[in-house]
């Protein structure tokens, strides 16, 4: 009979155990699951929302200070390598800071052909 009792102790003490561990171990995964999603929700709207003004910005610059010296071709009239020589080459021409040539760069290029 003592030995019955002590048995079912040590099993007892065994589930009490198995389920902390198990449910300590689910508690983690789910906070880092339930984390993610919205942290990279989160990323991807600020990169869509730095990538619009960045847009913008480049195509207010080739509306205005890439046409001091000639008109400017739709985007889609060279690849993006091209635009790559072109801007570096003109760029400097435009007078454009890093920012502003990075900008240019971004809008030109998505809309490369
Ligand atoms: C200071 C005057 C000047 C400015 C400002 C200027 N360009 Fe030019 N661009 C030229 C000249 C001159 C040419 C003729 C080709 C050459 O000399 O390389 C030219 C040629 C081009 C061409 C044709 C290249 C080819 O190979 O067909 C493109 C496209 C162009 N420029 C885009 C731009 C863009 C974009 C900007 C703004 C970042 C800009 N340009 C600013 C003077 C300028």
């Amino acid at each position: 009979m003592l030995k019955q009792k002590k048995v079912a102790c040590v099993a007892l003490g065994f589930l009490t155990i198995a389920i902390a561990v198990s449910c300590a171990s689910k508690t983690v995964a789910t906070t880092s699951k339930a984390n993610q999603p919205i942290k990279s929700a989160e990323n991807t709207q600020n990169a869509n929302e730095n990538l619009k003004a960045l847009m913008t910005k480049g195509e207010e610059i080739y509306r205005t200070k890439c046409t001091h010296c000639h008109g400017v071709p739709e985007t889609s009239a060279y690849s993006s390598n091209r635009w790559d020589r072109i801007i570096n080459e003109m760029a400097p021409r435009a007078r454009l800071d890093a920012a502003e040539k990075n900008a240019v760069l971004t809008y030109v290029k998505a809309g490369a052909r």
